[in-house]
């Protein structure tokens, strides 16, 4: 089945389009086409993203990146696949018109196109799925890519699993039983860890988005010259809050002006890191898991991947995260959630719900 998968919840506008195949326990997909077109520069002036700056973008971009996919009129597409939620509501609603639009333009053409609303969390829940590939082209997804990501793991034993989603909007903990069944642990009370990484480097004077800047100078940085706390680290739910966190370093830095950034970064970074490890690797030992799954936006930092890799040979566990460029928004997870509704014959309103959860 080949699917038009298209992302716009936030302050990237994506589109891929992808083969998919099999089944709920052993899907396979291949990336022909995938672009995003980020609108950093845009928002970084604001210090963050601007709700309907985002929809102007979104609506200004989306078909031009389309025209860049060059699809050919003999290219049968079987489903449209859109995000509708979480996200900013004026920026979901670009995409889910847009899709619609194109919905009607295809079903003149193939009366039985699919058009399936999805939800943005299961597909960075499925990133992990684009972990294993044979054929990968790609460092920058600009160009149309060619991975194939056959779901060759489920011979493997991995389940149940234990799932972080770590985004800028979202902090999730799942077990997971199957590819299809899965149980919300936990989640965070107040800010995103990933909104935290923005925050705080945004203290520092460092532009949106915060993560990747704070993880470049932290690697310059003592993580223990600063005890900041890791909140609710001790607490026996499988809960997140990083405000307290965020509080702290603003407190330090008003204490402490001279005190050398890198190492700001790196023990704050070392301390929100902390609580999501420990509390993944609870979730491992209380409920006997066989794997770990990272994604999400901050999934992309080295230093949390390497201490998951590293507990995870500790507890003989697999650990398994996508490549780089599937961490962050893209439409290619969204064509892969949207595959895996199909299959279970889910749909979802195409209505923007920004509040949307898993
Ligand atoms: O998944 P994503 O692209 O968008 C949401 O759905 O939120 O995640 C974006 C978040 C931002 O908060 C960004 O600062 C964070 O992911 N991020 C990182 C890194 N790269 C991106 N956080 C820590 N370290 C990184 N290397
Ligand atoms: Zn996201």
């Amino acid at each position: 089945m080949r699917i038009l998968a298209i992302e716009t919840s936030c302050d990237d506008t994506a589109l891929a389009l992808v083969e998919a195949s099999g089944t709920t326990t052993a899907p396979k997909f291949k990336i022909l086409k995938s672009v995003i077109s980020s609108q950093i520069d845009v928002h970084r002036p604001w210090g963050g993203v601007v709700p309907n700056l985002a929809k102007r973008e979104h609506i200004k971009n989306l078909p031009k990146i389309f025209g860049t996919l060059k699809i050919k009129k003999s290219e049968k597409i079987d489903a449209l696949c859109v995000t509708v939620g979480p996200g900013l509501e004026p920026a979901l609603w670009a995409g889910i018109s847009f899709a619609k639009e194109i919905h009607a333009v295809i079903k003149k053409e193939n009366k039985n196109i699919k058009l399936i609303g999805v939800n943005h969390l299961e597909g960075h829940l499925y990133s992990f799925l684009l972990a294993q590939k044979t054929e990968y082209l790609v460092s920058n997804l600009s160009e149309p890519t060619f991975v194939r990501a056959d779901f060759q793991f489920s011979k493997q034993k991995l389940f149940p699993a234990i799932a972080l989603i770590a985004s800028g909007g979202h902090t999730i903990l799942l077990k997971m039983d199957s590819l299809v069944k899965w149980k919300r642990l936990g989640e965070t009370r107040d800010d995103a860890v990933g909104e935290s990484f923005d925050k705080v480097a945004k203290m520092l004077g460092f532009p949106y988005p915060g993560g990747p800047e704070i993880q470049r100078i932290a690697e310059n940085g003592d993580k223990k010259a600063i005890q900041f706390p890791s909140p609710m680290i001790g607490t026996k739910d499988y809960n997140f809050s990083y405000s307290g966190l965020k509080t702290s370093v603003l407190y330090y830095l008003r204490d402490h002006p001279k005190v050398r950034k890198e190492d700001i970064a790196a023990s704050f970074q070392e301390a929100a890191l902390r609580v999501l490890v420990k509390k993944t690797e609870r979730a491992v030992n209380e409920f006997g898991a066989k794997s770990i799954f990272l994604s999400g936006g901050v999934a992309a930092n080295k230093e949390l991947r390497r201490k998951f890799s590293l507990i995870s040979e500790e507890l003989n566990i697999r650990f398994i995260a996508p490549p780089q460029s599937f961490n962050t928004d893209n439409a290619v997870m969204i064509a892969v959630a949207g595959y895996m509704n199909i299959l279970r014959k889910k749909n979802r309103k195409l209505v923007a719900d920004g509040t949307m959860t898993i």
